[in-house]
């Protein structure tokens, strides 16, 4: 039997103990009530303007040495969005506020004041240094457009959902790109069935206002048609049985298969996925006219056209540019800017034509994908080039001299697909091919480092939470 501790070995444990949870409770507290630093801007450094807060400005600010410059920050939004899960706000699997962070607390940790300003940059000017900022916001004060002056720029403002121009997709459809576009989608879901349950509502009305048209078979399509079909036959189904026969997802794309990033195995593993929770694939399929009942789609193939009844169209045909993007293009076109994807930047980030202005993530055409993985790397290489440059007391156009350009790293390429289904290629280190799997343990994946990648613990605990009360109670089917 082992020796009973002595009586001073068990007061020490205790006291360890108690230790322990002063500690823990001091660290919560002194987190909770961390102050924001407060700083003048000081005439002897530069002033660096970020524009935004998404995944490459935020990337940057994290890693930035504020000490090096006197900040500012706009941006139309005073908080982060973790995209990838936005998706599951669409449904109520995850609540809005789960996935988004206050930007303020990302810069309360740092040694010097940033300043943030909530409003959108709308003109950009390299020639004054300047760029003209609007309150976009809803409450207007006496003052709401003025001009900006800095030494370094960095744009990170992404992009806005791409139309390709076709009629009645702004006025009918709905994106999935933004935190209120995820809300306003599950308002709609729950409009569209709720009339379909109206007393009297002829058959085929019923019929199409529960046929739910997702438009684009990349990732935000594809991801989108999953949590819809755990949401028809997770909730729906249960709630209203009476309707639910009626209830169909249909997903158009304009190519012979969806998501053309991913491996062949993941793509025929998607679609036959798809086929299994009665999703309809209509590929080589192009939507040419949205109407407020109906599309019109062509068959790619054949030439032939047809109308497509609808109760709720999701758009999600991939990116464009924001319209401050064009419009410094469009003045820089005789400058090597004419590229339709978006600002032409060297393999230092710089703009091209554009001395001591950087880009970065969606808003950029580069050799890779308008991903967060991208965006963010982009945003810790600024960094390090920004601090550096500061130390040295280089200027912008200098930079070359001594930084190796930027080299992105693939990591993996993850969805998920519904029915606790997902689809993963991952890059390994030191193994030049990639590993593919897909199913119950891709999701298990998909959901662990997409937890783990989310910026604040506070995040990752409402995360946390809201899966396990969809466990427990299911989500929540209220039109708010
Ligand atoms: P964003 O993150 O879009 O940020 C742009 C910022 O600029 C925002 O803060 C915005 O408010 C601000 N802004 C906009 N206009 C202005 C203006 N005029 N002036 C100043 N600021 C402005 N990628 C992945 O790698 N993995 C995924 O799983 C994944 N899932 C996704 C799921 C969805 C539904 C979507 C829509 C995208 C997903 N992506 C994913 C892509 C990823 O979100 C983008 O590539 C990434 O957000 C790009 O980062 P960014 O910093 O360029 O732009
Ligand atoms: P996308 O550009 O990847 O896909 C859009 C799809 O819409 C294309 O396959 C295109 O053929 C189709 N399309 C275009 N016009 C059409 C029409 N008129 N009718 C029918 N189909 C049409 O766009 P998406 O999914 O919005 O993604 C944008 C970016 O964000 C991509 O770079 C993607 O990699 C990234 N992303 C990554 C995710 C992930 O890694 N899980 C999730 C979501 C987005």
């Amino acid at each position: 039997e082992a020796p009973r501790p002595s009586k001073w070995g068990r007061r020490l444990k205790w006291t360890a103990y108690a230790a322990g949870a002063v500690a823990v409770v001091g660290g919560v507290l002194a987190y909770r009530h961390h102050p924001m630093p407060q700083q003048e801007p000081d005439p002897t450094k530069k002033t660096l303007l970020v524009l935004g807060t998404g995944w490459g400005a935020i990337s940057l600010l994290r890693r930035l040495d504020t000490s090096e410059y006197n900040t500012i920050v706009v941006s139309p939004t005073n908080f982060f969005l973790f995209t990838p899960l936005l998706p599951s706000v669409t449904t109520g699997s995850l609540e809005s506020r789960s996935i988004i962070t206050p930007i303020k607390y990302f810069l309360r940790f740092k040694p010097f004041g940033i300043k943030f300003v909530e409003a959108e940059a709308t003109q950009i000017d390299p020639a004054s240094k300047t760029v003209e900022i609007l309150d976009s916001g809803e409450v207007h004060g006496a003052i709401t457009k003025t001009r900006l002056p800095y030494d370094y720029l960095v744009i990170g403002v992404g992009a806005e959902s791409q139309t390709f121009g076709i009629k009645g997709v702004r006025e009918f459809g709905l994106f999935l790109k933004e935190i209120r576009d995820a809300r306003k989608i599950r308002t709609r879901l729950m409009d569209c069935i709720e009339t379909a349950a109206f007393p009297g509502q002829p058959d085929d009305e019923i019929r199409r206002l529960l046929h739910m048209v997702v438009v684009g078979g990349g990732p935000t399509g594809v991801e989108y048609a999953g949590e819809l079909h755990d949401f028809l036959r997770g909730e729906v189904d249960k709630w209203y049985p009476e309707i639910a026969p009626h209830l169909k997802i249909t997903l158009i794309e304009a190519l012979p298969h969806v998501l053309p990033m991913f491996s062949r195995e993941m793509i025929e593993y998607t679609e036959k996925s798809f086929a299994d929770m009665n999703i309809d694939l209509l590929a080589n399929t192009a939507v040419q006219e949205v109407r407020a009942k109906e599309l019109v789609v062509k068959d790619t193939k054949s030439g032939a056209t047809r109308e497509v009844p609808y109760g709720m169209l999701v758009w999600a045909t991939g990116n464009t540019m924001r319209p401050v993007i064009k419009d410094l293009q469009a003045r820089f076109a005789d400058k090597g800017q004419s590229n339709r994807r978006g600002l032409v930047v060297d393999e230092y980030l710089r703009v091209a034509g554009m001395p001591d202005i950087w880009a970065l993530g969606d808003c950029t055409a580069t050799a890779f994908a308008p991903t967060a993985q991208v965006a963010a790397q982009q945003g810790t290489y600024l960094a390090r080039q920004l601090n550096d440059l500061a130390r040295t007391n280089r200027t912008g156009n200098d930079i070359l001299a001594t930084c190796p350009p930027f080299d992105y790293k693939h990591r993996a390429t993850l969805a998920y697909i519904g029915d606790e289904r997902g689809v993963s290629d991952v890059s390994l280190p030191f193994w030049s091919n990639m590993v593919s799997f897909a199913g119950y343990q891709s999701y298990l994946f998909w959901r662990s480092a997409y937890l783990s990648n989310l910026y604040t613990l506070r995040n990752r605990a409402l995360v946390a939470f809201d899966w396990t009360k969809e466990k427990l109670f299911g989500r929540d089917i209220s039109r708010e």
